[in-house]
């Protein structure tokens, strides 16, 4: 078959068959198929989507392009997270070690930020010598060790992803959904996993700015792992202000930091249990009696805290020696009294990428000590004068270019502002 005849099938609306997928990714892969037939197809499924079957096929033969993590070679009941990406989404930090406390093992591959998104790795690379980029064999060390390990993406995983992604980045084909589900889902699968719990932004801050494809995208996302015989759920949750108070690498993992002490923002801690309950129901990880597993003993008790110290040391990491911090902090004020009744994600991140903690194309580098933290958050009551949110800077940005953007960020209203839920749905297979 010869690949225009797979392109020309898709741009018609018909069916891809499981070889026509298996044989088109295989060859884009080894480099037989050029970028261009790659990119034409990717726009083909842009505008005509694809069915379930093609999803789960599209996830399989992306999967299969590399290496696959043989799941006997990891001890345990095998669990993971996947967050679809947000502002002050530090998540996954306290939470791999909170899941390793209660008994599963978390083999978590993680990525890095891009345009306002933040990444768990750069995130993890604010600890001074933590080493994101260990080998397979190294990989197991921690995961045998202390229950969990945070790295990134190998050549050898979903190699097929790897080129498709940095082709639909240029190409304008990014935001379409069995795209987006075959290579969430190529490089999850790939870890050897039982269970996968997914995290789906929906907000301002998030790829899916509405809940009707956030909903698209979460069942996207469980029928495809359902398919290829996963226990896979889907939480959807609110991204139109940032998570926690702090947005920035250090900043993030000074506030995983309080909550594995306890002591973290509300929401930012409320969603870390949440998620680890969900992962310890799927996963079927019971306490000593059998019963419902209590994650929130292993936060107050300091062993999921404990976890993280060990998985630091065996990433090479040095907790002792301190996270970055930025030269400059400087409070931005409230301009009047009232309640807060904006907090956007979007201008937070914009205003923490001006700073320089992302970046705007994958080869810039990056601040790990600069960001946002003390963010006020909506329905809090503020005082004119009382600071916003506080600004931690080394002096690289435009100034009136952030604080406009830092303006747009926040709405205050005369009235007291009721607050919606962060959790807005659960989906389960
Ligand atoms: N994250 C991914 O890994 N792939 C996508 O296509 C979108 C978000």
């Amino acid at each position: 078959m010869l690949p225009q005849w797979i392109i020309e099938k898709k741009r018609d609306g018909a069916e891809l068959d499981t070889q026509e997928i298996r044989e088109f990714i295989a060859g884009y892969t080894q480099g037989d198929i050029p970028d261009y037939q790659m990119s034409a197809l990717a726009m083909a499924i842009y505008f005509n989507g694809m069915s379930p079957r093609e999803t789960a096929d599209l996830t399989l033969a992306m999967m299969n392009s590399g290496k696959v993590i043989e799941p006997d070679n990891i001890p345990g009941t095998k669990v993971d997270k996947h967050s679809t990406g947000g502002i002050g989404d530090k998540i996954s930090i306290p939470l791999a070690p909170l899941v390793a406390a209660c008994g599963a093992t978390v083999p978590m591959i993680s990525g890095r930020g891009l345009g306002i998104t933040g990444g768990t790795l750069d995130k993890l690379e604010s600890i001074p010598g933590y080493r994101v980029g260990l080998s397979e064999p190294e990989f197991f060390h921690p995961l045998e060790t202390c229950g969990c390990s945070m790295i990134g993406q190998t050549a050898e995983i979903a190699p097929a992803d790897k080129k498709l992604y940095a082709l639909r980045d240029v190409t304008a084909t990014v935001p379409s959904i069995p795209l987006i589900v075959s290579s969430i889902m190529s490089k999850k699968m790939a870890e050897g996993i039982d269970a996968l719990v997914l995290d789906v932004k929906c907000g301002s801050g998030a790829f899916m700015k509405g809940i009707e494809d956030a909903r698209l995208l979460a069942q996207g996302l469980v029928d495809t792992g359902k398919a290829m015989g996963k226990k896979v759920t889907a939480l959807i949750t609110d991204m139109n202000q940032p998570l926690g108070r702090n947005v920035g690498n250090a900043l993030e993992i000074q506030e995983s930091l309080d909550i594995l002490n306890g002591k973290g923002p509300a929401d930012s801690q409320g969603l870390t249990l949440s998620l680890a309950e969900e992962m310890l129901r799927v996963a079927e990880v019971h306490d000593l009696g059998g019963g419902v597993m209590d994650p929130a003993l292993h936060l107050n008790d300091g062993s999921a805290f404990e976890k993280f110290e060990q998985m630091v040391k065996c990433h090479s990491g040095d907790l002792s020696a301190g996270l970055p911090k930025a030269g400059n902090l400087i409070e931005f004020p409230a301009p009047k009294s009232g309640f807060i009744s904006k907090c956007d994600a979007e201008q937070i991140g914009r205003a923490s990428l001006l700073l320089g903690a992302g970046r705007a194309k994958t080869t810039d580098s990056i601040d790990h000590a600069v960001g946002i933290s003390n963010l006020r958050k909506i329905g809090e009551p503020i005082e004119k004068g009382q600071p916003l949110c506080v600004i931690h800077s080394n002096g690289h940005e435009h100034k009136q270019h952030l604080f406009q953007t830092l303006e747009t960020a926040f709405r205050i209203s005369p009235d007291p502002v009721e607050t919606t839920p962060l959790i807005l749905e659960v989906m389960q297979a």
